[in-house]
C-alpha cells in the first residue's frame, strides 16, 4: 500500500522530527517524511533531515511582508511535494486561518502539556507552579486557535517533588517521542476520523493513551 506522504515542519531542535524520522524509517511503517521545511536556516532539525536524505526547505519568515505570505509560502512549497498530511513539530510560527483551513484534518501538532490544560508556552514552569500530579503531552488536530483541535493521542508522566522545569521537561519529551509516530500510524493507517470536533479512534487500533511512569 502506498505510504502517506508527510510534511515536517519545524523550527529548532527537531526531536519530534527524529523520532518520526526514525519511526518511518521501519519498512512497514505506513507514512514516510517526503519534505521538512524550516523557518530558520539555523534550526538543527535540519541536519537530522539531511542525515536521513529527507529533502528540505528554509522558508525564512523574515523573508515575507506579513503572514499570509509566508504561510502561502509554506502552502506552495507542501503542494509542491504533494504532501499529504502536515506535520508541526517544534514549529514556532502561528498558522493564519487560511492555512489551517485549508488542511483541515491535515494538519497535526504536538503541545507538551495534556490539554486543554496549559495551552501556550512554558507549560512545564506553569504545570509545577500549579501544582499538578501529571502533566504530558498531546497530538491533535490543529483549528485556528492556539493550541485547540481535536486530540489524537495523549501521553501521560508523573510529576515527581523535586522536578524542575527541566527535569519535567525531559520527562514529557520522552513520551513525545513516543505519542507523535503513534498518532502517524493511527491517521496514515486510516484508524482516525473527526466527528463533531472530537478524533475517534478504531476500537481495534492500538490504545491512543500513553503511560510514561519512568520517563
Ligand atoms: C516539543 O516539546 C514540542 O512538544 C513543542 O516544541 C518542542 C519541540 O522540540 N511543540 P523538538 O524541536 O521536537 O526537539
Amino acid at each position: 500500500m502506498a505510504r502517506l506522504r508527510v510534511g515536517v515542519l519545524i523550527s529548532g531542535r527537531g526531536s519530534n522530527l527524529q523520532a518520526l524520522i526514525d519511526a518511518c524509517a521501519e519498512p512497514s511503517f505506513p507514512a514516510e517524511i517526503v519534505l521538512v521545511v524550516s523557518n530558520e536556516a539555523a534550526a538543527q532539525g535540519l541536519s537530522r533531515a539531511h542525515a536521513a536524505g529527507i529533502p528540505t526547505r528554509v522558508v525564512p519568515h523574515r523573508d515575507y511582508p506579513d503572514r499570509a505570505r509566508f504561510d502561502a509560502a509554506l502552502d506552495a512549497v507542501l503542494r509542491e511535494a504533494a504532501v499529504e498530511l502536515v506535520c508541526l513539530a517544534g514549529f514556532m510560527r502561528l498558522l493564519g486561518d487560511a492555512f489551517v483551513n485549508a488542511w483541515r484534518d491535515r494538519l497535526i501538532n504536538i503541545h507538551p502539556a495534556l490539554l486543554p490544560a496549559f495551552k501556550g508556552l512554558h507549560t512545564h514552569e506553569r504545570a509545577l507552579a500549579a501544582g499538578v500530579r501529571l502533566h504530558g503531552c498531546t497530538v491533535h488536530f490543529v483549528r485556528p486557535a492556539m493550541d485547540e483541535g481535536p486530540i489524537i493521542v495523549q501521553g501521560a508522566v508523573p510529576v515527581l517533588p523535586d522536578d524542575t522545569p527541566e527535569t519535567l521537561a525531559a520527562r514529557v519529551l520522552a513520551v513525545e517521542h513516543r505519542a507523535y509516530p503513534l498518532a502517524l500510524r493511527l491517521i496514515a493507517e486510516g484508524r482516525v476520523r473527526v466527528e463533531r470536533e472530537r478524533a475517534l479512534v478504531d476500537a481495534a487500533a492500538p490504545g491512543s493513551t500513553l503511560l510514561n511512569p519512568d520517563g
